[in-house]
């Protein structure tokens, strides 16, 4: 087991304390119990945290997770997290039971389910979700990159199954996902055409995209690319914002064997578009195309994975878009919710 140093008592950490908006349901405590060190013999490592990346997903489960069962009481939010190991159990594989190790990742469903989250300075969590930090990259851009983020980005990579020379759509190519996404296709060979708002154009073809598509210009986005693509239809489209009207039109874009991934499932959790899009026969409606949500199951191998697209220059640009100190939180919640993020945005969470 790694020589744990010495710990304080207590620590900072926010708290969930009702539903609602972040400003209604977050309060900041500054004297939480900092976790125990792992069991000797587990596979548990505790990290202290430096940086935080958020989430949509943050602010959805702020909204509608309860907040009163015993065993989630007061949670605290948040899934990402950039830090360095302070103690592990003799069990966790050894480049995580160093002393000092800079990893990142993502806290994984049952972790959040009893109400972990990374707003806090120290937190215990399984070796399997780790990965070791990119020396290309800061702190505070690891905690996007290997987070839920990178590893969605890779998700979509491996369903999609990218060949060379395919031609593949991002829509939301601005965002947390697609940023990242789109430069790792890039990266395989895809020819990418990334949708954004045109504010966003000369960062997303900075990104390495081959032609940026902004839907605020083309209202409503799907004819235009029904024009564009009539001749050459693509052979993937990757949604990262959840729109219904680009699958149901896809017919006049897509090739008949061509993919559609969606990661964005809206308020039902992806049932109503898995009802409308896979259940649908053709002749009620229906939309001739494949249709297929992803969900993320965090884990440290898909982090690993993202780490190597660092470390062999597929992803050249993390995208950050603020990093806001640990107390102002809620503030940068407030910022993520208004779906504008470019790139990720950050909490600091150690001084
Ligand atoms: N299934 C999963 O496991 C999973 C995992 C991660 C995320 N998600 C979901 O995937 C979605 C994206 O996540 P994220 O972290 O990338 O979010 P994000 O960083 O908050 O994405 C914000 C981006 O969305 C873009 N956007 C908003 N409306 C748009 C529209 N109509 N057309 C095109 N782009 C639009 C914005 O671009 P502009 O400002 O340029 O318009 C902005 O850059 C969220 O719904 C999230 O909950 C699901």
């Amino acid at each position: 087991m790694a020589t744990p140093t010495p710990l304080p008592k207590t620590m900072k950490q926010w708290v969930q304390t009702r539903n609602g908006a972040p400003k209604d349901a977050l309060q900041l405590k500054t004297d939480a119990a900092v976790p125990s060190a792992p069991a000797p013999s587990s596979a548990d490592v505790l990290i202290k945290i430096s940086h935080a990346a958020l989430n949509p997903v943050d602010v959805h489960h702020m909204r509608i997770l309860p907040t009163w069962l015993p065993f989630r009481r007061c949670p605290t939010p948040g899934f990402d997290f950039c830090g360095e190991v302070v103690a592990a159990g003799s069990a966790a594989p050894e480049e995580f039971r160093k002393v000092g190790a800079v990893v990142g990742g993502a806290l994984g469903g049952m972790q959040v389910a009893f109400g972990k989250g990374t707003l806090a300075e120290y937190v215990t969590m399984p070796a399997h979700l780790l990965a070791l930090k990119p020396k290309g990259l800061s702190e505070a851009e690891a905690a996007g990159v290997l987070g839920i983020a990178g590893q969605t980005a890779n998700i979509c990579v491996r369903a999609a199954g990218v060949e060379q020379g395919q031609r593949g759509l991002v829509n939301g190519a601005s965002g947390g996902v697609g940023s990242l996404l789109v430069q790792i296709l890039k990266a395989k060979g895809v020819v990418v055409y990334g949708v954004c708002s045109g504010v966003n154009e000369a960062m997303v073809k900075g990104l390495g995209v081959d032609e940026v598509i902004d839907y605020k210009a083309h209202d409503p986005v799907e004819p235009f690319l029904a024009e564009k693509f009539k001749d050459q239809p693509l052979d993937f489209i990757i949604d990262c914002v959840g729109s219904q009207p680009l699958f149901s039109h896809s017919t006049g874009y897509l090739k008949p064997k061509g993919k559609f991934l969606t990661i964005a499932g809206g308020k039902s959790n992806g049932v109503v578009p898995f009802v409308r899009n896979r259940l649908r026969p053709v002749m009620l409606g229906g939309t001739p195309r494949s249709w297929q949500i992803l969900a993320l199951l965090p884990a440290g191998n898909l982090a690993q994975e993202v780490a190597a697209f660092v470390d062999d220059g597929s992803i050249k640009k993390p995208l950050v878009d603020e990093v806001f100190p640990f107390e102002e939180a809620v503030k940068a919640f407030e910022k993520l919710a208004t779906g504008r993020a470019k790139g990720k945005i950050v909490v600091k969470v150690a001084v």
